[in-house]
């Protein structure tokens, strides 16, 4: 089939090019005309290690084309995926501006039949938006979420967990059908608000757990209980289930934080109250206090005290600085008065364009120097690796603050490091 996604970030990549390896013809459009310039020389704006490898094979046969030119992009394509970026205001609310100007445009572009497919996230309200936009027996709407993470995107494009496909229109329904055939995963069909509730409610689930055992690790911190084990004790009940109960420092991304509180937002202005989801998004904002309260513990005032930052991404495996909870570490340790200095293995060239007064490097030895504590921030599972006798005898002190729970913290305290985790005995 003859497939466009307009919009090329994470999602609209990686949808097209899974579809693309399923013998689909895929074009993509991007307004930024130096996106396409790039994509068009196989190399990704950001870092998504099989992407980039499949980006690059794809390039070079027929099957996937780019376009800066939507008018051209959209000439005999039969289902358009609209995967444009939606971020939130400050007070929680969508800013719907550009999806709302894509939609326009397809509108406008569109000379037969389309089925439009949001990929996007939306609410209801800017379903509702889209919905009168395209108000035209030419165009077939369908809400159809993706649920890929960062890091796997790929993967998870192309081995999806279950294709949700949320319409009241049979022609989208059939056509999507039939797109989706080669994948071998349940498909619900549903109408489009359940559709837009289901990614909510994955998103808001996920959240939940980790708040929920950041919650319990706070307590467990101080019982003298230890945190590994109480999540392994509680996940392997299948009904609950062990995964998204690491506990740390909290969730960051471009997608948890934003669609939780969006979601507060939306349904506050309906009359309605998800005291849970709120509570849930508390927790978060205020859990990594627990890395500067671990600090002060042992370094009294931390003025002019030199703290190393392992980790800067919101998440291993990628070079994504969006709602970073390092970050906002960082903030609260220049407002203290620490000297910085900060590693991550791919996000450190994107933290010197917003750090100023750090050191930053991609060598965790060259931050580490003269360190008297090493906060790890971001859950890069090469930190377990390092040679840490070698980092001791660098360091200045000898504070470990394992704000993802990953090291081997028998192995630190043996080699003389004083350590906590976040609920760690
Ligand atoms: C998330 C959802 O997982 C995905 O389904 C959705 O489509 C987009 O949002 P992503 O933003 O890539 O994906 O991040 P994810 O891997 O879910 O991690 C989010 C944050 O939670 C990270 O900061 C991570 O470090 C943190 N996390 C995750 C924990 O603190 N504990 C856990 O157990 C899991």
């Amino acid at each position: 089939m003859n497939i466009l996604i307009v919009g090329t970030g994470y999602v609209g990549l990686a949808t097209g090019i899974a579809l693309a390896k399923k013998g689909h013809k895929v074009r993509f459009y991007d307004k930024d005309k130096e996106k396409i310039k790039l994509l068009k020389k196989g190399k990704l704006f950001f870092f998504e290690p099989l992407l980039q490898e499949a980006l690059k094979e794809f390039t070079k046969n027929q099957n996937v084309f780019f376009f800066d030119n939507l008018k051209e992009a959209l000439e005999n394509i039969e289902i358009v995926f609209v995967c444009v970026g939606t971020p939130i205001l400050k007070d929680g609310r969508t800013n719907s501006k550009d999806i709302e100007k894509a939609i326009k445009e397809i509108k406008k572009y569109a000379t037969k039949d389309l089925v439009v497919a949001i990929k996007s996230t939306i609410n209801p309200k800017v379903y509702t938006s889209i919905k009168n936009i395209l108000a035209s027996s030419k165009f077939h709407l369908s809400v159809n979420p993706e649920f890929l993470r960062e890091g796997s995107a790929l993967n998870d494009s192309l081995n999806p967990s279950r294709i949700v496909i949320g319409t009241e229109n049979e022609y989208a329904k059939k056509i999507l059908d039939k797109l989706y055939a080669p994948f071998e995963a349940p498909k619900i069909f549903t109408d489009p608000m359940s559709a837009i509730l289901t990614k909510y409610a994955s998103n808001a689930f996920l959240a939940m757990k980790i708040s929920f055992i950041n919650e319990i690790a706070n307590l467990s911190d101080r019982i003298g209980a230890n945190i590994d084990d109480i999540a392994l004790g509680t996940g392997l009940d299948p009904r609950i289930g062990k995964d998204y109960l690491k506990a740390g420092i909290g969730f960051g991304g471009s997608c948890l934080p934003k669609d939780t509180k969006n979601m507060v937002k939306y349904a506050k202005e309906i009359g309605i109250r998800l005291d849970l989801i709120n509570s849930v998004n508390k927790i978060n904002e205020r859990q990594y206090k627990v890395v500067i309260e671990k600090l002060q513990k042992h370094l009294v005032s931390l003025k002019s005290r030199t703290i190393a930052i392992f980790g800067l991404s919101f998440k291993g495996d990628t070079d994504d600085l969006r709602n970073s909870i390092s970050l906002k570490i960082i903030k609260d340790l220049e407002k203290e008065g620490a000297i910085l200095r900060l590693h991550d293995y791919l996000a450190f060239k994107k933290a010197k364009k917003i750090i100023n007064n750090a050191f930053i490097s991609d060598i965790p030895y060259f931050v580490a120097e003269g360190s008297e504590a090493i906060v790890i921030a971001t859950d890069w599972k090469e930190y377990s690796h390092l040679d840490w006798e070698k980092i001791r005898k660098l360091m200045k002190g000898n504070l470990i603050i394992d704000g993802r729970n990953i090291l081997d913290k028998d192995l630190l305290k043996k080699i003389g490091f004083v350590y906590e985790g976040i609920g760690r005995k």
